[in-house]
């Protein structure tokens, strides 16, 4: 027997445990790129710096006028190899004013000087790196200039491309190998807790199996007792009718939790039968009607047959049953119940609005849970077990339906119960 109730534990943990991974990867991979970024331009500044400092000497200042030496300036032109610039290198001289006055070198990197950032990056494609010297004159202390090395960053960028790549690939692949190992970790984890809540299902199934016979022994001999009250002594009558009320309704109460350990959570079986809806209401009704006139409650119906549904006849039964029962129960003395059944585009929807008690608005995430009662309720109607609404909603939720409640405290509560309708409405 398969439990959707643990297939979905078993998927939110795993999803859990790849959302955790997922984000120790990406802070992994963004400290990497982070890191590798700025080593690699650490490693440019440094040699721009080393660039700069070397070409200071082979910087004239010829009456006020920067230049670069002619030992320089000939080998530049003369296209032989500079020591300290290689091919991917700039060197260019500034005055004070932050005019360029000669630039050495065959990139084209113009960037006009900054004056506050001596480690400039311009992007674009290729991205620059450029590192600023201010030139001093030695007598006077003052800066006549400055020179600027800068660097092309293509080959870094294409080394950090690759990183990327490489990041991103593996990421991508250790996620593969962790939806797996999720899988395997979240189905060993649950396994126990599963046996345990299986086993703890069987037992309450076996247990309230086992109690039906002897709960039946009761009521039917209290009922003989009470049908010739001729032996009984006149005060035990009452006894004998609350022995047979209380036996009724523990067989109830092991029904309920019969069923609930039998169907709660089977993802096994999908109900297959087409059945009318309508039908089931209005047989529903009519088997209440003598209830609601002990209360002298009033239904109001607009019920219409032959509105199909794929679904299990007696679970569907029990679902009108206890929602109709809940409407005359928690319903005040001459109270009304309206119901109406009606077809939309892709739904039956059923509605059952009562006059009754009414349902706290802090109460109404808790009617479905099992046991569940209201303090008022206890008052109403003493012999309801808080299991009906969690059979309910167990039952439309296998049906791929939806409940929704709405309620005011002592005004009344309206449940609407939505079914998917059966192609054979169609036809
Ligand atoms: N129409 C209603 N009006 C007011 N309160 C309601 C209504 N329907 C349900 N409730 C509240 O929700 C509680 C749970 O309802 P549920 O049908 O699950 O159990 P029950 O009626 O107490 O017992 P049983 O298991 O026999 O149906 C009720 O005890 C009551 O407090
Ligand atoms: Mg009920």
């Amino acid at each position: 027997m398969k439990l959707l109730i643990f297939d979905r534990v078993r998927l939110r943990l795993s999803l859990n445990y790849l959302a955790v991974i997922s984000l120790m990867l990406l802070v992994f991979a963004v400290g990497v790129r982070i890191l590798f970024d700025r080593i690699l331009h650490q490693k440019i500044i440094d040699r721009l710096s080393v660039v700069a400092e070397n070409a200071i000497d082979n910087v004239e200042l010829d009456e006020d006028r920067l230049m670069f030496d002619r030992e320089l300036t000939d080998r530049h032109r003369m296209n032989l190899s500079i020591p300290v610039l290689s091919p991917e290198d700039n060197l260019e001289l500034f005055d004070f004013k932050g005019n360029q006055l000669s630039k050495l070198g065959k990139l084209d990197a113009d960037l006009p000087l900054s004056f506050q950032n001596f480690q400039q990056v311009r992007s674009g494609d290729p991205r620059f790196q450029y590192v600023t010297l201010p030139l001093v004159e030695n007598k006077t202390n003052r800066t006549v200039g400055y020179l600027r090395a800068s660097h092309s960053l293509a080959a870094i960028d294409a080394s950090l491309h690759k990183l990327d790549l490489g990041l991103i690939g593996g990421i991508g692949l250790t996620l593969l190998f962790s939806s797996g190992g999720a899988i395997w970790l979240t189905t060993q984890a649950m396994k126990p807790a599963e046996d345990s809540f299986q086993q703890l299902q069987q037992f309450t199934a076996d247990a309230s199996h086992e109690l039906r016979s002897p709960l039946m022994a009761i009521v039917s001999n209290t009922r003989v007792a009470l049908k010739y009250p001729a032996g009984i002594r006149a005060g035990d009558i009452d006894k004998f009718q609350s022995i047979e009320s209380a036996a009724m309704q523990m067989r109830r109460l092991t029904e309920d939790l019969l069923w609930l350990a039998r169907n709660n959570g089977n993802a096994d079986r999908s109900p297959t039968e087409i059945v009318d809806l309508g039908k089931i209401l209005a047989d529903a009704i009519d088997s209440h009607q003598a209830i609601a006139d002990l209360k002298q409650i009033k239904i109001k119906c607009n019920v219409v047959e032959n509105l199909l549904v794929l679904g299990d006849e007696l679970q569907l039964q029990r679902v009108l049953t206890n929602l109709i029962e809940n409407a005359i129960f928690y319903n005040r003395i001459g109270g009304s119940i309206e119901i109406e059944i009606q077809r939309s585009r892709r739904s039956i929807l059923v509605r059952i609005e009562d006059t009754g008690i009414g349902i706290a608005t802090e109460h109404l995430p808790k009617i479905f849970d099992r046991f569940w009662r209201a303090d008022t309720s206890r008052i109403q109607w003493e012999g309801g077990s808080g299991l009906g609404l969690a059979i309910v909603k167990d039952i439309i939720t296998r049906h791929h339906g939806r409940i929704e409640v709405t309620s005011h405290k002592n005004l009344g509560s309206c449940f609407t119960i939505q079914l998917p309708i059966s192609d054979l409405n169609n036809v």
